[in-house]
C-alpha cells in the first residue's frame, strides 16, 4: 500500500526519519513530501536517502522563480489518486489551519484537498499553540470531516515550556495508520457472515423486481473484515464486483436463496451483518412461461418475503447475547425515528442508517454518510467517508461491543 508522508516545519521533523523506517517495516511504500519550512529543520536528502524516491518539495518548479514546471503541476492529483492514505507528521498549526480552511498554498495543502484518501495528522507544537481556541477549533473542524488525528503528548517541549504539544510516540503513529488502512489482525479467529447487494425475484422467465443496490457497502465489509484477520463468508445478491480476497464467496440471487444461505453459515458466525438490500415484496406466484402483453394493463400480486434479520435476531443464541447482529437502514425520510424502530423490530445491536437522498451516500457510491444507532441508546454520526472507512469503523463497532 502506498502512502504520502507529508512532514512540516517543527524541531519534530527529525522524528519523521525514524517513522519512515517504521512505516517501511510495515511494508508500506513511503513518498515524502515536505513543505518549505520542514527543508530549515531537515534536508531532503535525509528522506531521499531512506525511500530511494524523490520527495516533493515544490508546487511548480524551483522555488516558483522558474515557469510552472507542467509535469510537477500535475504531480499533486497523480500522487493524490495513487495514496491509500495521507499522514501529515509533525502537523505544525499553520497546515492544520490550511487543512481547515481549504487553502491549497503548496503541495502539501493541495495534496490535502485533492485526494480522496484518508487522512492522520499527528500534531506537534508549542503548549499554548496546541491549546490555543484556533487550533483546537481547527481541528475539531478536521475531525467532522473524517480526519483522524494522533493527539500530542505531555513533556517538555523544545521551547522549553512543559505541557502537551509534543509529536506522539512514533509507534502511536504507526497503530493509528495501521488501523485506518485496516491492517490491524484484531478480527482474527472470528467468522463473520456479510450479505451484499440486492436479492431479485422473479416475475417470469425473464423478468425480475430488483432494487439499486450496488452491493459497495457489503464487499468493502468484507474486504475489510478479510484483512483484519476474520473469516468472511460474504453472501451475495447479483452484483459486477470483484470477489474480495481471502472471502469464502456465496452467490445467490432471490430472497429465499440468501435466507437459506444466512441460516446455514450464521450458525457458527461471531458476527451477522445484513448490508443487502433484500427484497420486502416478490411476486406471489413466478410465471412459469413469460408473460404476454395484453391489452388492458397489468396488476401483480405480491406477498412479503421473510425478514431475514428479525428471524436472526429471535434465534435463541441471540437472545444469550451471544452473535453480534448488524443491520442496515436506508432511508428516504425520519431517519433516526426509522432506524431506532428497526432496531428493536428486528433485535440488532446496532442498525447503520443513511439517507439515500443524500449527496455521496446510498446506492453505487464510493462513499456514505451514515449514523450508528447502538441498543443502549446511543447515536454515532459518521462524517462523509469512503465505504472502506465506514466498513472499519462499523468493525471498531462490533469489536467494542463483544467486549462489553
Ligand atoms: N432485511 C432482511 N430481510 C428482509 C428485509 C430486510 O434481512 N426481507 C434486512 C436488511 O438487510 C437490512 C435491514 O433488514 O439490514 C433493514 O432493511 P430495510 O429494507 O431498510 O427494512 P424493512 O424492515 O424492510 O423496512 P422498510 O423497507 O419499511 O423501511
Amino acid at each position: 500500500m502506498k502512502i504520502a508522508l507529508g512532514v512540516t516545519g517543527g524541531v519534530a521533523a527529525y522524528k519523521a526519519a525514524e517513522l519512515v523506517r517504521r512505516l517501511q517495516q510495515e511494508k508500506l511504500d513511503v513518498q515524502v513530501v515536505m513543505t518549505r519550512s520542514a527543508q530549515e529543520f531537515i534536508t531532503p536528502l535525509t528522506f531521499a536517502a531512506l525511500t530511494g524516491k524523490k520527495v516533493i518539495t515544490e508546487m511548480f518548479g524551483a522555488g516558483g522563480a522558474e515557469p510552472a514546471n507542467v509535469e510537477s503541476a500535475i504531480e499533486h492529483i497523480a500522487v493524490a489518486q495513487r495514496i491509500d492514505l495521507l499522514l501529515v507528521a509533525p502537523a505544525t498549526a499553520d497546515i492544520l489551519a490550511h487543512f481547515a480552511q481549504g487553502i491549497a498554498r503548496d503541495f502539501l495543502s493541495t495534496l490535502y484537498l485533492a485526494t480522496k484518501a484518508p487522512v492522520v495528522v499527528a500534531p506537534a507544537m508549542n503548549v499554548n499553540m496546541w491549546e490555543h481556541p484556533a487550533t483546537q477549533e481547527n481541528l475539531q473542524k478536521l475531525r467532522a470531516r473524517g480526519v483522524h488525528v494522533v493527539d500530542p503528548d505531555e513533556g517538555y517541549l523544545a521551547c522549553g515550556m512543559t505541557g502537551a504539544g509534543r509529536l506522539a510516540a512514533t509507534d502511536a503513529i504507526v497503530e493509528k495508520v495501521r488501523a485506518v488502512l485496516g491492517l490491524r489482525r484484531d478480527l482474527e479467529g472470528q467468522t463473520i457472515v456479510i450479505t451484499a447487494g440486492p436479492t431479485r425475484e422473479d416475475l417470469d422467465p425473464v423478468r425480475f423486481l430488483t432494487n439499486r443496490s450496488s452491493g459497495k457497502m457489503g464487499y468493502a465489509l468484507a474486504e475489510a473484515a478479510a484483512r483484519r484477520g476474520a473469516h468472511v463468508v460474504l453472501i451475495s445478491g447479483p452484483t459486477d464486483l470483484p470477489i474480495p480476497e481471502s472471502v469464502d464467496w456465496v452467490p445467490v440471487r432471490s430472497t429465499e436463496e440468501m435466507r437459506a444461505a444466512v441460516r446455514e453459515r450464521a450458525s457458527d458466525a461471531n458476527v451477522v451483518i445484513m448490508a443487502a438490500a433484500v427484497a420486502d415484496y416478490r411476486p406471489t406466484a413466478a410465471q412459469k412461461q413469460k408473460l404476454k402483453r395484453g391489452d388492458g394493463g397489468l396488476t401483480l400480486e405480491l406477498e412479503p418475503t421473510p425478514d431475514i434479520l428479525a428471524e436472526l435476531g429471535r434465534e435463541p443464541v441471540r437472545q444469550n447475547g451471544r452473535r453480534v447482529l448488524v443491520g442496515f437502514a436506508a432511508e428516504t425520510d425520519h431517519l433516526a425515528e426509522n432506524a431506532r424502530d428497526k432496531l428493536a423490530r428486528k433485535g440488532a445491536d446496532v442498525i447503520v442508517a443513511n439517507d439515500v437522498t443524500q449527496e455521496g451516500a446510498g446506492f453505487d457510491t464510493d462513499t456514505n454518510i451514515v449514523t450508528m444507532f447502538l441498543r443502549d441508546g446511543r447515536e454515532l454520526p459518521l462524517p462523509k467517508l469512503t465505504k472502506f472507512e465506514v466498513a472499519n469503523r462499523i468493525l471498531d463497532q462490533v469489536l467494542e461491543g463483544q467486549k462489553r
